[in-house]
């Protein structure tokens, strides 16, 4: 029990990854408060929890929201002394090259990806457990790496990247006990790639295989690769850690 008696809060927590990291924080032992811009595909998740025998309380949250973060922000505190584990996980991706992108997209982009995981931080803070609170940001390999395509994208999740290095030198220097790290997967098969992928149309299946052939591992991650990553990163076993990014993807940046 990796997470047992630590309270996590995991955003867009009704799908993919941030499902996926939600179920295994429960499954060690977390009680995770699982936060989703659709609140019903957050019930669904903490119904799932449940079932096996774990704790969770599901909320909605749009994360582009700094209402929202307040009124979680006071459920949470409501609820319990201090909060463990923060995933800033929801996201949203947008196709497009620095031509074709409007500032509207981008901005819209942006907002979830980059400002929604800035509000996070900003707001959880003072809640987190110090010592020992850690803070999770999902960025992506496309954080890292430029990609013509993803213009919007690259931009956002390059800036989770440094802003969780910026408020890791903070919460070290402040004395708080709070480690903050970036998680940069690679391509997991979850609904936002396969509706990714589906959009292509006639192209789709190119797009595919010319994937798979770029990944050394030759095939894309599950989403239980990340939340194994995200559990480790939540328990003290990571407690050496901060500032950091762990890569996890099948050695596509490798190259
Ligand atoms: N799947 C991949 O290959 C991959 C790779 C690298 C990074 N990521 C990142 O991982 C995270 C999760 O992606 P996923 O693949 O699980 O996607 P997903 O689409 O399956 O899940 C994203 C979740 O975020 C929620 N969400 C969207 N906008 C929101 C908002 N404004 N407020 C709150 N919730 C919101 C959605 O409702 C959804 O439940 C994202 O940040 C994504 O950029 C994914």
């Amino acid at each position: 029990m990796r997470t047992n008696n630590k309270t996590a809060l995991v955003t867009g927590g009704g799908s993919g990854l941030g499902e996926a990291s939600s179920l295994r924080l429960a499954e060690e032992g977390a009680h995770v408060f699982v936060t989703d811009i659709s609140g019903d595909s957050a019930e669904r998740v903490v119904q799932t929890i449940r079932k096996s025998g774990g704790s969770a309380t599901a909320l909605p949250h749009d994360v582009t929201q700094e209402s929202d973060w307040q009124r979680v922000h006071d459920t949470i505190a409501g609820a319990c002394v201090s909060l463990d584990i923060l995933v800033n996980n929801a996201g949203v991706v947008f196709s497009g090259n620095i031509e074709e992108t409007s500032l509207s997209d981008w901005r819209a982009v942006n907002s979830v990806n980059s400002e929604g995981v800035f509000l996070g931080m900003k707001s959880c803070l003072d809640l987190m457990s110090k010592p020992g609170g850690s803070i999770i940001n999902i960025s992506s390999i496309e954080g890292i790496i430029g990609d013509p395509n993803l213009i919007a994208y690259n931009a956002s999740k390059g800036a989770v990247r440094l802003m969780t290095k910026s408020a890791a030198l903070h919460c070290t220097q402040a004395g708080y006990g709070v480690r903050v790290n970036s998680i940069h997967p690679g391509f997991i098969e979850t609904p936002m790639v396969a509706a990714g992928i589906a959009a292509m149309g006639d192209a789709a299946e190119e797009f595919h295989q010319n994937i798979i052939a770029a990944i050394p591992m030759g095939h894309l991650g599950q989403a239980i690769d990340i939340a194994n990553a995200v559990l480790f990163l939540a328990s003290d076993e990571s407690r050496y850690m901060t500032g950091s990014e762990m890569v996890v993807d099948g050695g596509y940046t490798a190259r």
